[in-house]
């Protein structure tokens, strides 16, 4: 056996062995590093005559990558080996339960949108969507709002600058808007609810600058003030969890529906305290009518065919009537002592289930 080849047969075993990451580069310095074993090799060479030198040279060279080779597999061998050692000591059991304190909480304001959610689809609505950055026309003009009319006061606007046409985009002042994108595109019968962020230059104790509503709209050919009455009161019954709901429709006016009423609930009012269900008092919860031919005509819907209620209502003002919170402000103050208060646990979400059918 050649020197050389008695060399590679030590090495080889030497990293067969080996038990760490530490011993196998400790190895890899004495046989490739600066002063290794077969480095030395290499540098006698220089002393050899040039046909020997050539034999020698190549032999080397091929015993230099094997070993080095040889050394990368068992280094990957061995960073396994102690991977699997560690999953092993390390295990989680992810069955525990979380500690009661860290557990999150759904914002009142998610409950009640999934509640109104599931309501109305279960009496067949179907949720549809539009942009919170909208046009005038989509806001105000299609809407029977036109650029002179007294109602676009009461939609204290955010505006954007105007853009190269002259055009100012706006922030949805409501959700109607998507009344007249899904008219647009859809054939009737229509029956669709819209939920989603609506934005007003307004802040109080009743105002915040952001606020939720949903759209409620349906068109068919015989639909009438009767099936909007039934509807609502079937929602309210529902939503409050009361079968004799107080409601009054109360005559009032919206550029884009004709009649128009406000819809209020009765309740009781006492210092901080406010019920639902029960007393004289009255507190106004939705808007609503039959939807305007004039709006109808604006999306290519025939009025002498069509027709067809819509409502719109304040999220925040049915939530806070239904889980009692005072201050509509608290909302969105993200203080998490109050979240923790009237959040609801995750496995609460579809509380209405049950009651659903
Ligand atoms: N868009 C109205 C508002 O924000 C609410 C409303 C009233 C919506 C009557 C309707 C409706 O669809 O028919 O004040």
């Amino acid at each position: 056996m050649t020197d050389l080849e008695s060399l590679r047969k030590a090495l080889l075993n030497e990293i067969d062995v080996v038990k760490n990451l530490e011993d196998l580069e400790r190895l890899r310095i004495s046989a490739l590093g600066k002063k290794g074993k077969i480095t030395e090799l290499m540098k006698g060479l220089t002393k050899l005559e040039p046909e020997e030198r050539r034999n020698q040279g190549a032999s080397l060279n091929a015993l230099k990558e094997e070993v080095i080779q040889i050394i990368a597999e068992r280094s990957r061998f061995l960073s396994d080996l102690t991977l699997n050692a560690r999953l092993l000591e390390e295990r989680l059991d992810m069955t525990l339960p979380v500690r009661p304190e860290m557990e999150g909480r759904v914002h009142p304001i998610s409950q009640t949108m999934n509640e109104l959610l599931q309501i109305f689809s279960s009496m067949g609505f179907s949720v549809a969507e539009g942009p919170d950055i909208e046009d005038d026309f989509h806001n105000f003009a299609a809407l029977n709002i036109p650029p002179e009319h007294p109602a676009r006061q009461m939609h204290d606007t955010f505006y954007f600058p105007p853009d190269s046409s002259g055009e100012r985009r706006l922030l949805r002042t409501h959700t109607s808007p998507v009344q007249i994108r899904t008219m647009q595109v859809a054939e009737p019968p229509i029956r669709i609810i819209a939920p989603g962020r609506t934005y007003r230059r307004d802040s109080d104790i009743t105002h915040t600058p952001m606020f939720h509503q949903i759209e409620g709209l349906l068109i068919d050919k015989s639909t009438h003030m009767g099936h909007l009455k039934g509807c609502l009161f079937d929602f309210c019954r529902t939503f409050f969890e009361l079968d004799d709901v107080p409601l009054r429709f109360r005559p009032s006016f919206f550029p884009f529906t004709e009649p128009s009423a406000e819809v209020d609930i009765g309740c009781t009012r006492k210092k901080d305290e406010l019920r639902v269900g029960i007393g004289s008092g009255w507190l106004e919860i939705l808007g609503c009518g039959m939807v305007h031919p004039k709006v109808l005509e604006h999306c290519g819907i025939d009025s002498n065919i069509y027709q067809g209620f819509a409502f719109g209502l304040g999220v925040e003002r049915v939530a806070m009537l239904k889980y009692g919170i005072s201050d509509l402000r608290t909302f969105f103050e993200s203080d998490l002592r109050w979240l923790r208060h009237y959040g609801f646990l995750s496995l609460d979400v579809p509380t209405l289930s049950g009651k659903l059918s």
